[in-house]
């Protein structure tokens, strides 16, 4: 197996605030006794251990209908589907598509482009995508694994009228799949009633954990995208950071082990960086992940983002001088797909002729190495990823990576990774702002304090 790398040796520098190999080397036991938790089902939120054998578990059956009704709704030739979903119903399969796809591929009329709706509450985004799917061929799946959440309901209420409206109610019907729970919630009993394709998310697998079901393998699947490499990425990483594989060699234990001793010397906040624009929403999944798993009970690493060498010009300062409790991630490609020489200019107005002849890449690594020195000088930490090349193999192999990793460091903390009760109180409070019936007391109370 060609595994993605993992490099801790600059989150080891004598710096103030750094780990020693010491204190990484504590939670060597802690991690692989957790790490065996996840499999046997033996720690918090055992109900909720889906995703650890799911790679396994994906057989010929389940990739050949998936690849079936994808190759069904792309011979419709349409030129917009639409994905209904908001959170862990829509991160993974949006940050699985802008990683593998032509970052101009709306533009050159690649099709279909894979739009997503029910993501926000924001009017003009929906009303905005409405008109351009007024033009367009076009069909949809809605996924929500409780089949309640208010906003992919509200768009999936608007954009179904819209295709029963184009197309007729029976054609309509052929062009929306459901992706729900399986016996539970208003979209499975809407689904059955009208007949829609069904897939169902396990009830064992949380929403930020579930890319590789149907939720996101049928959408990154219409995107033309190969599930079966995606799929067999996580297959090797889920055998490489088995219980068996001991810390020396388990990368999901020593990622687990680095992040959590850097946090207890006071590094509260871990940025995840890219150098490949691309890339920018596996940031957002992996934001998903690790808040909603960690931040809970007072305690949890802030997950943070960056796009480099774009915010090196913004947030780049920061990083070097700013607060210091933050450490980065770094996940590195080691070949682009493409290849692009910087030209000879014979006039040079612009001093770049020292670079003629070398590929972009070439400068965007030295950016990477540059800054990595900088922001280890800065008292910065560093952990390195790097991945051979942007491809489904090594997609699949990191979303394993971080979501295994996620599970131990999330008991490394002793909180429950697997549930969120955080993210009810928003909900409790917007429904009684918007006087939904059952919530009259809260309204009054609410309403008291604005
Ligand atoms: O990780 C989670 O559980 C959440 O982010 C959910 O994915 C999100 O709230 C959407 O929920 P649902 O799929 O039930 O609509």
């Amino acid at each position: 197996m060609n595994k993605m790398k993992l490099d801790i040796g600059k989150a080891f520098a004598k710096a103030s605030g750094f780990i020693s190999p010491d204190a990484f080397t504590t939670y060597k036991q802690a991690t692989e006794e957790l790490n065996a938790a996840l499999h046997n089902k033996t720690g918090r939120g055992s109900d909720f251990l889906g995703w650890v054998d799911l790679p396994a578990q994906i057989n010929e059956k389940i990739l050949s209908d998936i690849e079936a009704t994808a190759s069904a709704i792309r011979s419709k030739n349409i030129d917009v589907y639409v994905v209904i979903g908001i959170g862990g119903s829509y991160l993974g399969a949006k940050a699985v598509i802008d990683a593998l796809s032509d970052s101009f591929a709306h533009l050159k009329g690649n099709k279909p482009a894979v739009l997503f709706a029910g993501q926000n509450i924001g009017e003009d985004y929906l009303a905005e995508l409405r008109d351009l799917l007024k033009n367009k061929e076009w069909a949809l799946s809605v996924i929500s694994k409780s089949g309640t959440t208010t906003e992919p309901a509200i768009a999936f209420r608007i954009l179904k009228q819209d295709l029963e409206d184009k197309y007729g109610k029976k054609e309509a019907v052929s062009r929306i799949c459901a992706i729900t729970d399986a016996a539970r919630g208003a979209l499975k009993t809407l689904a059955t009633e009208e007949g829609y394709k069904t897939y169902d998310i396990p009830d064992d697998v949380g929403g930020r954990y579930s890319v590789l079901t149907p939720v996101g393998l049928l959408p990154i699947a219409v995107a033309g995208i190969n599930i079966r490499e995606l799929v067999k990425g996580a297959q090797d990483m889920a055998k490489a950071t088995a219980p068996e594989v001991k810390f020396d060699e388990n990368i999901a234990c020593q990622y687990a082990a680095a992040r959590h001793a850097l946090y207890t010397e006071g590094k509260k906040i871990e940025i995840l960086v890219n150098y490949q624009p691309k890339l920018h929403f596996m940031a957002e999944w992996w934001k998903q992940l690790y808040g909603e798993s960690e931040g809970k009970n007072g305690k949890g690493i802030f997950p943070a983002s960056v796009d480099f060498s774009s915010d090196l010009h913004s947030m780049g300062q920061y990083i070097q001088e700013g607060e210091r409790i933050l450490f980065e991630t770094v996940i590195s490609v080691a070949k682009p797909e493409r290849e692009l020489l910087i030209p000879e200019d014979k006039a040079n107005l612009d001093k770049l002729n020292f670079l003629a002849g070398k590929n972009i890449d070439y400068v965007n690594k030295m950016a990477e190495l540059g800054t990595q020195i900088a922001h280890v000088d800065g008292d910065v930490p560093n952990i390195r990823i790097e991945i051979e090349r942007l491809n489904e193999y090594f997609v699949g192999q990191l979303i394993y990576f971080f979501e295994k990793a996620c599970g131990i460091s999330g008991y490394l903390i002793n909180v429950n990774p697997f549930d969120q009760p955080g993210v009810e109180a928003y909900k409790k409070n917007m429904f009684a702002l918007l006087e939904k019936p059952g919530f009259e007391a809260e309204t009054k109370m609410l309403k008291s304090r604005l």
